[in-house]
């Protein structure tokens, strides 16, 4: 049995616009398939892998949507599908990845040339701003919250809503900042989390973690073990142009 895998990349949709197209999908494709969003929450393509051979798939294709589809995502999820693939059982599994969408010269004339509904826009003073956006708000802690690829690839807990909600629980949602971020670099030490002021790097790796990140740092202002080695280097940014210069160098893996 051929069993399709839908990959979104899509950071900023909401989890009900990102439900009705995976309700949609899986609806209309014809193959058995399912769809996972590559950054954020939620099942990731580990999941979904898994899921497929326990339900007896024998190939699974990978169907990278959104056009375009990310290059470094291109490149990047290959890879990681063939990591997942040596913990199989050999030879138990063909695995593939589709084409991407905008190679379709044939879909890309159909969406050109499809009739559509256009909503009207009409002037609107300071159209650009709103409520409550004029400054931050109080906080005592800002945390920034990987949810990339890779991070959301490695945390199938799920990071963001755990550490809301242990945060909730202690008490302290009206002292914490909280900022879903895009790749911070250090991928391979996923999922991570950045706490300022102190500019701490901490990996939680299960709910568990969560619970003590949120228990020793934020509540009770203890070293946690779960805090990674990483230093913000500022000294040597101010003293060594070429150190600033690493510092601004981007990752060819970042998306
Ligand atoms: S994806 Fe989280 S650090 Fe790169």
């Amino acid at each position: 049995m051929q069993f399709e895998i839908f990959l979104v990349s899509a950071s900023y949709v909401s989890n009900r616009k990102f439900a009705a197209l995976k309700e949609n999908l899986i609806a209309t494709n014809k193959a058995p398939c399912t769809v996972v969003r590559l950054e954020h929450q939620g099942d990731n393509m580990f999941d979904a892998l898994d899921f497929a051979l326990a339900n007896g798939a024998k190939r699974i294709v990978l169907r990278p949507i959104g056009i375009p589809f990310s290059q470094s995502l291109r490149n990047w999820v290959p890879n990681a599908a063939a990591d997942w693939l040596t913990r199989q059982p050999v030879g138990s599994i063909d695995l593939a990845m589709a084409a991407d969408l905008d190679e379709d010269t044939e879909l890309l004339k159909l969406i050109s040339n499809r009739p559509y509904r256009a909503d009207p826009i009409m002037p609107k003073i300071d159209g650009m701003s709103g409520k409550g956006w004029d400054e931050p708000p109080t906080f005592q802690h800002h945390l920034l919250v990987c949810t990339g690829p890779r991070c959301h690839m490695r945390g199938s807990f799920g990071l963001l809503e755990p550490l809301k909600a242990a945060i909730a629980k202690a008490g302290i949602s009206s002292k914490c900042l909280i900022a879903s971020t895009g790749c911070l670099f250090p991928c391979n030490n996923g999922p991570v989390v950045v706490h300022y002021p102190k500019g701490d790097w901490y990996q939680l790796n299960s709910s568990q973690h969560v619970d003590e990140f949120v228990c020793d740092v934020l509540v009770n202002n203890q070293p946690s073990p779960l805090r990674l080695p990483f230093q913000p280097h500022r000294e040597e940014q101010v003293v060594d142009g070429a150190a600033l210069g690493e510092a601004r160098r981007e990752p060819s893996n970042v998306i």
